[in-house]
C-alpha cells in the first residue's frame, strides 16, 4: 500500500491573534482556538472586554497576552502584532472578526454611515493583513470573517453588503499575492446567534421564522458552529486551500424554496 502522512486537523501549539476575539464570533473562535491547544489573542477597543476574554483563555490552558486594538487605526494593530510577537516568540494565524453595520437604505445612507462600516469592516480588513501579514512565520494563516450578505440581495444593508463583498475580493487579492508562505481565506456565516442579536432571531419573531424556514439545516447557528471552519482554516490540513470562502450557513444560501 502507498504510504499516507495523515496531516491533523489542529491548531494545537499554533500562535493565534484573534480581532475583535472579545464577542461573539471571534471569541468563540478564540476560545474554540485554545480549547484545541493553541496560544491566542483575542482583542477588541475595549480592555475589561479583552480581560475577561483572557481570563477564559488562560482558564483553557492557553498563554496570552492583553492587549487592546482598534482596526481603524494601524499604530494599534501595529501594537497587538508586537504584542504577540513578544509573548509567543510570532505568529501562525491571523482572524479578522471585527464588525460593524448599519441598517440605512441605498438612497439613505450618508457618507458618515457608509465611512463608519466599511473603515472597520473592510478597510479594517486590509488593515489587519497589512500589520499582520509581514510578521506570520512560513505556514501562516489568515481568516477573514465575512457574510452571505457578500453574494446575497438583502435590504437595508447596503454598506454592509460592500464591504463584506470587499472582503472576499481583497481575501483572493491577498492569497495571490501572500502565497506560498501564507494563506488568505475567509468564512461567510449565515444566521448566528450571538449576544448583539439575540433579541433580532429570538425564537417567535418574524425574522427568525422566516430564516428557519429557508435554511436546508431548518435552524439558525450557534456561535460555535463556526469555529470548526476556522480550526480546519488555520490549521496545516488546509494547505492546499487559499482565496477560498467557505460558506457555514446551514444551506441558506442555496436553498430553492
Ligand atoms: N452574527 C451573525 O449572524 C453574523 C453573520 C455573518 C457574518 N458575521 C460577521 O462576523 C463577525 C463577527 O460578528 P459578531 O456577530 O460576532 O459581532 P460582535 O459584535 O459580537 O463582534 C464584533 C467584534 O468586533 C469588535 N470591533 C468592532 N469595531 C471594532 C474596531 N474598530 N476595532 C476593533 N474591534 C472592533 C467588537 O468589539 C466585537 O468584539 C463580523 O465581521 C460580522 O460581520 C456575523
Amino acid at each position: 500500500m502507498a504510504e499516507y502522512e495523515h496531516t491533523p486537523v489542529s491548531v494545537a501549539d499554533k500562535r493565534a491573534v484573534v480581532v475583535g476575539g472579545t464577542s461573539g464570533i471571534g471569541q468563540a473562535i478564540a476560545l474554540g482556538f485554545a480549547s484545541e491547544g493553541a496560544d491566542v489573542v483575542a482583542t477588541s477597543r475595549s480592555e475589561e472586554k479583552v480581560a475577561e476574554t483572557s481570563d477564559a483563555l488562560e482558564a483553557r490552558g492557553a498563554e496570552t497576552t492583553r492587549v487592546t486594538c482598534d482596526v481603524t487605526d494601524p499604530a494599534s494593530l501595529a501594537e497587538v502584532r508586537d504584542a504577540a510577537v513578544e509573548a509567543f516568540g510570532g505568529i501562525d494565524i491571523v482572524v479578522a472578526s471585527q464588525g460593524a453595520i448599519s441598517r440605512e437604505t441605498v438612497v439613505g445612507i450618508d457618507d458618515d454611515e457608509w465611512d463608519f462600516v466599511t473603515d472597520v469592516a473592510l478597510d479594517g480588513v486590509r488593515r489587519v493583513t497589512q500589520a499582520f501579514a509581514p510578521a506570520l512565520d512560513e505556514g501562516g494563516s489568515i481568516v477573514n470573517i465575512s457574510s452571505l450578505a457578500a453574494r446575497l440581495s438583502m435590504a437595508n444593508l447596503p454598506a454592509y453588503a460592500a464591504a463584506k463583498g470587499g472582503v472576499e475580493a481583497f481575501t483572493r487579492a491577498a492569497a495571490k499575492e501572500l502565497a506560498p508562505d501564507v494563506r488568505v481565506n475567509a468564512i461567510a456565516p449565515g444566521f448566528v446567534i450571538t449576544p448583539q442579536n439575540a433579541e433580532t432571531y429570538a425564537e417567535g419573531t418574524e425574522k427568525r421564522e422566516r430564516i428557519d424556514e429557508r435554511a436546508i439545516l431548518g435552524r439558525v447557528a450557534e456561535r460555535d458552529e463556526i469555529v470548526g471552519a476556522a480550526v480546519y482554516l488555520a490549521s496545516d490540513a488546509s494547505s492546499y486551500v487559499t482565496g477560498e470562502v467557505i460558506t457555514v450557513d446551514g444551506g441558506f444560501a442555496d436553498s430553492a424554496f
